[in-house]
């Protein structure tokens, strides 16, 4: 078999998992891309890491390892390829060269930014520090390395409980989402000090729609994201970071779900998972859906939209990462 025969079988493959949710128009536009990117990628050593949010012909399509934000990090630290194209917004970015400051890392799309990481800077939180001397800062990963510079700990979504308790202190400021400083404080004792920051794609959804969706579809189990609000979190039967809302439906196999988060992540998760039925009121992130099949050849051809961190920031930021690496999940 040519190697041409052989790539037009892989992206076949590729399609059969994932028709549901690409319509077969535009399949043909992006089938040639894939071919050429997996190709480039294994010429040029390098290694495509995307976040669950990115849309199935990037997830299921060119992605090496598809994953939550904490994942992502411990990925760029283990990788051994020269160029690392995160496919995901810029604090993504930023963490994976933090983590593996010699690699080259792309970003496709610069302006891929995120309500939450725009919420909070550096100076915010040496004010922050100023009000509340000698209180801890836990910072979501979701924040500029300016932001992770000032911070003694980073979190995820995946861990922030287990790092807030790991610090052994009665008090913490928690940075930026106040949705997910709720989650937090209502599953420790720690007292939290949290900021105003929110998600403009979790905000947006409401209690009333998910008991809705509940009262339309007996038995659905319905998972939430902690960066919803707290009415919405306690409507449904879950919380967990994006990985852990696909370990549960890959797990439990419910007949029926519904994912109360970003729009690719049902379609990704349920690829994954044909035989389970998903109900799919969603929000899109704008930020996540700037990256393209387009956008990550152009980026990967041209080894442009490099990630660079002046010295003296990306050393202190890094320390809070590493140490929320430490904790684990
Ligand atoms: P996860 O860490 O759960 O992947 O979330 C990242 C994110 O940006 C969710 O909006
Ligand atoms: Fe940021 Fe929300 Fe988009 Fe995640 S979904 S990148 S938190 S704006």
């Amino acid at each position: 078999m040519s190697t041409q025969q052989q790539f037009n079988k892989s992206t076949a493959e590729i399609y059969k998992k994932i028709s549901k949710s690409v319509p077969e128009i535009e399949w043909k536009i992006h089938a040639p891309l894939i071919e050429k990117i997996n190709k480039l990628k294994v010429e040029k050593n390098a290694v495509i890491l995307a976040h669950n949010y990115q849309t199935p012909e990037i997830y299921h399509g060119v992605a090496d390892i598809s994953a939550d934000s904490l994942a992502l990090a411990v990925e760029a630290a283990k990788t051994s390829a020269r160029i690392i194209v995160l496919c995901g917004v810029h604090f993504m970015a930023e963490t994976a060269k933090l983590m593996n400051p010699s690699k080259k890392v792309l970003l496709p799309d610069m302006s891929a930014g995120c309500s939450l990481s725009a919420s909070i800077t550096g100076d915010d939180v040496r004010l922050l520090k100023q009000k509340y001397p000698g209180v801890p800062v836990v910072s979501y990963i979701n924040t500029s390395a300016d932001v992770k510079a000032e911070t003694d700990i980073c979190c995820t979504s995946a861990n922030a409980v287990k790092v807030v308790e790991s610090l052994n202190v009665d008090k913490v400021i928690f940075l930026p989402d106040q949705y997910l400083a709720n989650y937090v404080a209502s599953n420790t004792n720690v007292k939290i000090i949290s900021w105003k920051g929110t998600c403009i794609v979790h905000e947006k959804f409401t209690a009333k729609e998910v008991e809705e969706v509940r009262a339309a579809n007996p038995g659905i189990k319905i998972i939430a994201h902690p960066e919803c609000p707290p009415d919405v979190i306690n409507a449904s039967d879950f919380a967990g970071s994006t990985s852990g809302m696909a370990d549960y439906v890959n797990k439990n196999k419910p007949k029926k779900v519904m994912l109360v988060t970003e729009c690719s992540m049902s379609d990704n998760v349920e690829a994954d998972n044909p035989e389970v039925e998903f109900v799919k009121p969603c929000n899109l992130c704008p930020y996540m859906k700037k990256i393209n099949l387009e956008k990550i050849l152009s980026c990967l051809e041209n080894e442009a939209n490099e990630i660079t961190i002046d010295k003296k920031i990306s050393d202190a930021a890094r320390k809070s990462v590493l140490r929320m690496t430490e904790i684990g999940r």
